[in-house]
């Protein structure tokens, strides 16, 4: 560990809960308890890509609207190309689809990007990511799943771990700025080894909702991946 690793600021780790674990009735008070996250995580599932339904443009429009901190989109659908864009313009900060559902992955991202949103590409655990290496600076994030994308609460998936670290080497020889997201099984007793990998971005569904003061989960997922980045 050098100095400047050492005094890294703690933004350079973002926490972002997943609505998926709120309560979808008492959308509005979940909200409010994850003030201090850096962004609110959104998965929007169509029943096609992935074998389960959340919510669409209608639903996220209401939580940009009530959310104390910008929105994280992670889009589970088929045809990201039709519906992406439709996020972006709602506000979302950042707006995240499947590689293996997106035909042009990097004519999408940007279009996200000429709208003002932040463009992320995700690939599920058994996606290689070898053919983002020369198009990394087209996307400001990519998020490697490390459950099979569908449903919160299962179990972290280690086996994903080489391929963040892959990633990681990739963007620190290129230079590149892009943030590396992990989702799926992130706790306490996880989030360690993905911020070794290289994970500067986590998403945390059951590990904030499930606490019983979502705030201080936050704090404690912080302030492992810090001791872990880096
Ligand atoms: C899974 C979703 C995740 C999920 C994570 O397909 O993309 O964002 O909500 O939930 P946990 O943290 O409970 O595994
Ligand atoms: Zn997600």
């Amino acid at each position: 560990m050098t100095l400047s690793d050492a005094f890294r600021p703690a933004s350079d780790i973002r926490i972002n809960p997943s609505i998926l674990a709120a309560d979808f009735v008492n959308m509005q008070a979940d909200l409010a308890r994850i003030g201090t996250a850096d962004f609110a995580h959104v998965d929007v599932m169509d029943n096609h890509f992935v074998p389960n339904l959340t919510f669409g443009l209608q639903m996220v429009e209401r939580v940009q609207a009530t959310s104390p901190v910008p929105l994280d989109v992670h889009l589970m659908i088929d045809d990201p190309a039709r519906w992406a864009p439709g996020y972006a313009e709602l506000g979302a900060a950042s707006v995240t689809f499947h590689l293996e559902a997106a035909t042009e992955p990097v004519a999408l991202a940007r279009a996200l990007r000429a709208i003002g949103a932040r463009a992320g590409v995700a690939v599920k655990p058994g996606t290689p990511v070898e053919s983002l290496f020369d198009v990394l600076d087209e996307f400001d994030q990519i998020l490697v799943m490390t459950v099979e994308p569908g449903f919160g609460g299962q179990s972290f998936m280690p086996e994903t771990m080489p391929k963040l670290a892959l990633l990681s080497a990739e963007a620190r020889r290129r230079g590149s700025a892009v943030w590396l997201q992990v989702d799926g099984g992130i706790s306490e007793s996880t989030i360690a080894q993905a911020a070794e990998a290289g994970a500067d971005t986590f998403v945390a569904g059951s590990a904030v909702f499930g606490a019983h003061d979502p705030d201080a989960a936050i704090a404690a997922l912080r302030s492992t991946a810090q001791q872990h980045a880096h």
